[in-house]
């Protein structure tokens, strides 16, 4: 069995000393870096854009995984392509053509997924699974870090990985938010292939320890 993806949320790092944040999960375990734009009207909250991006890309080893949290993603993947996104996943709630953007994300060279808000059922995938290289499925309402983690994730996990395996496709599933190695255990035992972790990485005494030992899970 492949070992569990870890993408540590650079979210929750020292944004005064991220250089040095983004060497030390190059120098780590972890697979992806994982990347959060907030825009204060799909959610609650402003984060970074497409400089701070850019700047992480220059530095970063490993695959940035882009999380648009923002109303219109349309409108800003092909600038998140050219700030160095290997991946881009845009919410489900916020797309009225996810069909259309799944496939520009794909023609700016970059793997496509969707995200689900936590009242968002996993049914709504059906029709577009077969399209989707990844699924990223919120364990916490979006918009900040640190915050508890909703038990019925596990559910939809399971959920979503038998859809995966009827459809026969390759299709990724991703978690986002609440992850430590409580969690994250159940997540895994449920069918998770990734695990964001903001907090519970960044936190730590030991953050290297720490992603080296979600890897385990
Ligand atoms: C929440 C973000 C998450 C966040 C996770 O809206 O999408 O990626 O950084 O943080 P933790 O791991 O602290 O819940
Ligand atoms: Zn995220």
């Amino acid at each position: 069995m492949n070992s569990t993806i870890v993408a540590p949320s650079i979210l929750a790092a020292d944004f005064a000393n991220l250089q040095s944040e983004v060497e030390m999960i190059n120098a780590s375990d972890a697979d992806w870096f994982h990347i959060d734009i907030m825009d204060g009207v799909f959610v609650p909250n402003i984060s970074f854009g497409i400089p701070v991006t850019e700047a992480i890309s220059k530095h970063a080893t490993k695959p940035l995984d882009v999380h648009l949290m923002i109303v219109q993603p349309e409108k800003y993947v092909e600038a998140f392509a050219k700030a160095g996104a290997a991946q881009i996943t845009v919410h489900y709630e916020a797309c009225t053509h996810l069909h259309r953007t799944l496939g520009q994300i794909k023609e700016a060279g970059c793997k496509a997924g969707v995200v689900l808000n936590p009242a968002t059922p996993v049914s709504v995938l059906e029709d577009i699974l077969t399209d989707c290289d990844l699924v990223l499925l919120m364990s916490v309402n979006p918009g900040f870090g640190g915050q508890k983690f909703i038990e019925r994730t596990c559910e939809k996990v399971r959920k979503l990985r038998s859809m995966i395996q009827r459809e026969g496709v390759d299709t990724l599933i991703e978690i986002d938010g609440g992850v430590n190695l409580e969690t994250g255990k159940k997540l895994v035992e449920a069918g998770a292939d990734a695990l964001v972790a903001g907090s519970f990485v960044f936190s730590s005494p030991d953050p290297a320890g720490t992603i080296r030992q979600l890897k385990a899970l």
